[in-house]
């Protein structure tokens, strides 16, 4: 976070805390301030999280100033130590700087090593305090070339910057010049936020989005300087570039917890409205599909001989999902594929490629690197993504937005629904555009998708008995998930959930899998849960998954299934029936992660872990 306010207001502090308490989902292993004020820099850092800088300031409190930088941090370089948390300070006399800094400088080896032969000393195991010597060194010499106030710091700024490898977004504040916060990035976010009076820096627009709804974008390679009047942008040659500017259509209350305990809690709930909104305004009345946001020619999507879906974590398992819905109407093999391994495996990619990346912060850099480089391939490339203006829109050839509205708990939950439903929309309009999805298919999947929230909405509803499964198994050390078809990467995101928030020991396997190998591990008492597709599913699948219910039920284990109502074939067998609304089957996922979600964050709650910021993890994992 980065603030000025106009001169003598003295309200930094407060406004940049409050920033840091909105973003801390991002990072939160240590947090610091420093403030610009007429005697100088003043800093304030501490390991752990923004609760414990918060009690080093009532201890230790700061002299008011109306300009102020804030981080949080998720640590790279140097464990979550005090001396590790930003910001980090360089210099001395008018021209200190302190510095904060997300993402990795990859050539800070070098860098520290030049600093070293010039007699500099480290504090810390950074890479960020190397910057802000960097910094420190540029801002002395651009000071002896004449140059003053915000123009010195933000010309040492791109010289900085200049020198600097890796993916970047810092911040910096000079001691001679506490009217300005100057800030650059690259392939790592950071918006501005303009106020009546006060400017903002952040690294999404919940930083600022309790004062102004207003913001700018900035581009790649880009230093942006703020005062109190407003901000003016330059490459980092010093080029002047305008700012894309934007409107939140989200206001502060979204992004507060309105009465429920957790972030999450709420999230989880929201998940009807997720579905409903992702899906509005996507169709006509006549049942047609309206998608103007796929700005790729007609002719570009008819020639797509193939799909490739990249993404990470939760969103990756909606991508997992979407390759049944999409191979099915659409005829055309989809690869699904983590970001992380796509860059480096020589992938078979042109230009009649279509990729699709998934991403709920669009920041998540793994996923951005493969997007550029599925773009340096030649492919298409579409993103879906639930952050208006983030990095991997900008730089994909079309993006179809999800409206979840911002998700703060760290493990995801309300934009795996979105995720599905945009993909279906997308898989619908390329069958229909490719005539493998008739008018008469694509017009009754939307009405199935309409439907979906009601049926979300009954799942939420019914809940009670899976909570108190969860509080009951709050000792458990391995649970097991089962699925086949779309019900597989519903297995999955049920084990990454459980290891996300309760820390217990948890796979997903295809339940055809199991008879070749991971049966050795079912014994007595083995909790399974089992995602079982309706009955109506073709060629015999619900039956194959009742007979791997059988299988581990024989050998011991505790079967907790998951079934649609009236599926009656699944009741001899299982220890819990977990019921979810009768639905088609490629649309089942959208109910049968509902109960998996509520476990996962019942479980965690009962053993009195924190369900928004499981530890070791962040919310948009901006480094490689
Ligand atoms: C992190 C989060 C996960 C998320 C993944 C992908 O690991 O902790 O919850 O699923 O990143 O994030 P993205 O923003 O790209 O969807």
């Amino acid at each position: 976070v980065g603030y000025v306010g106009a001169p003598g207001s003295g309200g930094a502090l407060d406004v940049v805390v409050d920033g840091l308490a909105r973003l801390e989902y991002r990072g939160y292993d240590s947090a610091g301030v420093a403030l610009a004020g007429p005697g100088g820099l003043a800093t304030r850092k501490k390991a752990g999280k923004l609760a414990n800088l918060r009690a080093l300031l009532e201890a230790a409190p700061l002299e008011p100033a109306s300009t102020g930088i804030g981080h949080t941090r998720w640590a790279t370089h140097g464990g979550p130590t005090d001396a590790n948390a930003h910001p980090h300070l360089a210099g001395s006399g008018d021209d200190e700087v302190a510095v904060i800094h997300n993402g990795i400088i990859e050539n800070f080896a070098a860098l520290r090593a030049e600093l070293e032969a010039k007699g500099v000393e480290l504090a810390s195991e950074t890479d960020t305090e190397v910057a802000a010597h960097v910094l420190a060194g540029h801002v002395a010499a651009v000071r002896g070339e004449g140059l003053d106030g915000g123009e010195a710091l933000a010309e040492a700024l791109r010289r900085t910057c200049r020198r600097l490898e890796g993916a970047f977004t810092l911040l910096a504040v000079r001691s001679g010049d506490p009217s300005t916060v100057v800030g650059a990035r690259r392939s790592s976010p950071l918006v501005v936020g303009l106020g009546e009076g006060e400017t903002f820096l952040g690294s999404d627009v919940a930083a600022f989005i309790g004062r102004t709804r207003d913001a700018l974008a900035l581009g790649q390679d880009e230093v942006v300087t703020i005062t109190a009047e407003g901000a003016t942008i330059t490459t980092f040659d010093g080029e002047p570039v305008e700012g894309s500017p934007f409107h939140v259509d989200w206001d502060v209350e979204a992004a507060e917890k309105g009465g429920y305990p957790s972030f999450m809690a709420k999230e989880i709930d929201e998940q009807p409205r997720a579905v409903a909104d992702t899906l509005l305004g996507r169709s006509d009345a006549e049942g047609r599909l309206v998608l103007d946001e796929v700005r790729i020619s007609t002719e570009e999507l008819a020639a797509v001989d193939k799909v490739v879906v990249i993404s990470c974590g939760t969103s990756s398992y909606a991508g997992q999902v979407a390759k049944y819905a999409v191979e099915h109407w659409c005829r055309i093999p989809v690869e699904v594929e983590y970001a992380h391994e796509f860059r480096y495996r020589d992938p078979v990619v042109d230009e009649r490629t279509l990729v699709v990346s998934i991403s709920q912060s669009g920041e998540t850099m793994d996923t951005l690197m493969a997007v550029r480089h599925a773009r340096e391939l030649g492919a298409r490339t579409v993103s879906i993504c639930n952050t208006n203006g983030a990095t991997i829109p900008r730089e994909s050839d079309a993006v179809l937005y999800t409206h979840a509205g911002p998700e703060i708990a760290v493990a995801s939950t309300k934009a795996f629904l979105a995720q599905i439903t945009a993909c279906y929309l997308l898989g619908l309009y390329l069958g229909a555009l490719r005539g493998t999805a008739s008018p008469e298919l694509v017009k009754e999947v939307l009405e199935d998708l309409h439907a979906m929230p009601d049926k979300v909405q009954q799942v939420l509803d019914g809940l009670e008995r899976v909570r108190e499964i969860a509080r009951f198994m709050a000792d458990s050390r391995s649970v097991l998930f089962l699925g086949r078809h779309v019900g597989y990467p519903v297995a999955l995101e049920g084990a990454l959930k459980l290891k996300e928030l309760a820390y217990i020991h948890a796979e997903g396997f295809a339940a055809g899998e199991l008879k070749h190998g991971p049966i050795a591990l079912i014994d007595a008492g083995q909790p399974v849960f089992v995602v079982v597709p309706p009955p109506s599913s073709p060629h015999g699948l619900h039956g194959k998954v009742v007979s791997n219910i059988q299988e581990i039920r024989a050998r011991g284990a505790r079967t907790l299934v998951i079934a649609e109502e009236g599926d009656e074939g699944v009741v001899p067998f299982a220890e819990e029936v977990i019921r979810v609304p009768a639905c088609p089957p490629l649309l089942m996922p959208l109910l049968t992660v509902v109960p998996l979600q509520v476990f996962a964050a019942e479980l965690a709650a009962a053993k009195g872990l924190d369900v928004d910021q499981p530890r070791n993890l962040a919310k948009s994992v901006t480094v490689e």
